[in-house]
């Protein structure tokens, strides 16, 4: 700890600076704009709004709706949002072939998104093949296992239809080992050399998944299966950094930390250890214990949310993925 030449109490009240609104305003170190935000939405293939009851205030928008909700996220000044398909299970198999469509949920919703509001917004897909595959794992399984490679041809494919579509962010969150530089090759070699990778680097085999897992339809394909054959351990620190490594050396733009808050240790490494664009997701488990705890009258709403999203800030984050992200702009705004 550094020296101070004054000595402690009385030549130090560390109260002094907190009097007054200003004086905190004024040497406040974090601040969160809606600059930060990220914006995840999911998507059907019908009209109307269905809600989830683990995530309460987070639909599933139909068709007809989601270019509403966009412009709402526009006018706030939100940088960008995150689309995730609740896909027919009619469309789910066992080789996911639905994510490789190109005129799948996904890539229609995302055509018509650019189209009405072209680069007011930024656009993220996330690759993975759990909302298509009929197993919900991420990957290709063969004998009970989440095959690497094979998987990442699938995903490359993926990439590209998404990129078609007008993605302005491929975001990969399968966790296959080498898909970040296989992605990037398949884009370029597509034409699509400006369209960014935001790779979901330090993901964790996490149960704060469970209510994202109900909106996409996932959870009960899955049936209790695991995804630690690919995600981290909640156990590893070390890992994570060298996660990150590997998705920068193969040509990530920026990496990314999920779960959010029980994770806020492994964001800082990160952002001190590399000093690129650093994202935190605040994940579905961790929106629904705030909504719960608020709508118990247990926790302040408003405030809780402010308070953990200034946290990831604080942790060294340049923005978060939030499904508080629209509120949170209209109270900022
Ligand atoms: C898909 C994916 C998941 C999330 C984002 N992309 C679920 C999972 O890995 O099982 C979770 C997001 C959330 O919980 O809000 N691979």
């Amino acid at each position: 700890m550094t020296q101070f030449a004054r000595g402690p109490f009385p030549g130090t009240r560390m109260r002094r600076t907190r009097t007054h609104d200003w004086s905190r305003r004024l040497v406040s170190e974090s601040m969160l704009s809606v600059d930060d935000l990220i914006w995840p939405l999911f998507v059907m293939d019908q009209t109307g709004r269905q809600s989830v009851a683990s995530l309460p205030g987070v639909d599933r928008l139909g068709t007809d709706q989601v270019c509403h909700e966009v412009e709402r996220a526009v006018n706030t000044g939100i940088p960008a949002i995150a689309i995730f398909p609740a896909t027919d299970a009619s469309l789910k198999t066992e080789d996911a072939k639905e994510a490789i469509n190109a005129n799948n949920l996904v890539c229609r919703t995302v055509a018509e998104v650019k189209k009405q509001f072209g680069n007011s917004i930024g656009v993220i897909c996330d690759v993975a093949l759990d909302p298509y595959s009929s197993h919900g794992q991420d990957g290709l399984v063969r004998d009970g296992y989440v095959i690497n490679d094979e998987t990442v041809d699938v995903l490359c494919q993926q990439a590209i239809v998404q990129a078609q579509a007008g993605c302005d962010i491929i975001a990969p969150s399968d966790m296959m080992d080498g898909r970040i530089g296989r992605i990037r090759e398949a884009l370029d070699g597509s034409g699509y050399e400006q369209v960014q990778i935001m790779s979901y680097a330090a993901k964790y085999a996490s149960a704060f998944y469970g209510p994202f897992r109900d909106a996409v339809g996932s959870s009960g394909n899955l049936a209790g299966g695991s995804k630690a054959t690919y995600q981290q351990s909640p156990s590893q620190t070390d890992e994570a950094l060298h996660e990150v490594a590997l998705d920068l050396a193969e040509g990530a733009d920026s990496v990314m930390v999920k779960p959010g808050m029980p994770y806020l240790d492994i964001v800082r490494r990160v952002k001190d250890t590399f000093a690129v664009p650093t994202f935190a997701y605040q994940v579905s488990g961790e929106y629904a214990m705030i909504s719960a705890a608020a709508q118990n009258g247990w926790l302040d709403r408003d405030k809780v949310v402010l308070e953990s999203l200034l946290a990831f800030k604080r942790a060294g984050a340049d923005g978060v993925l939030t499904y508080f992200a629209l509120e949170v702009a209209e109270q900022l705004g």
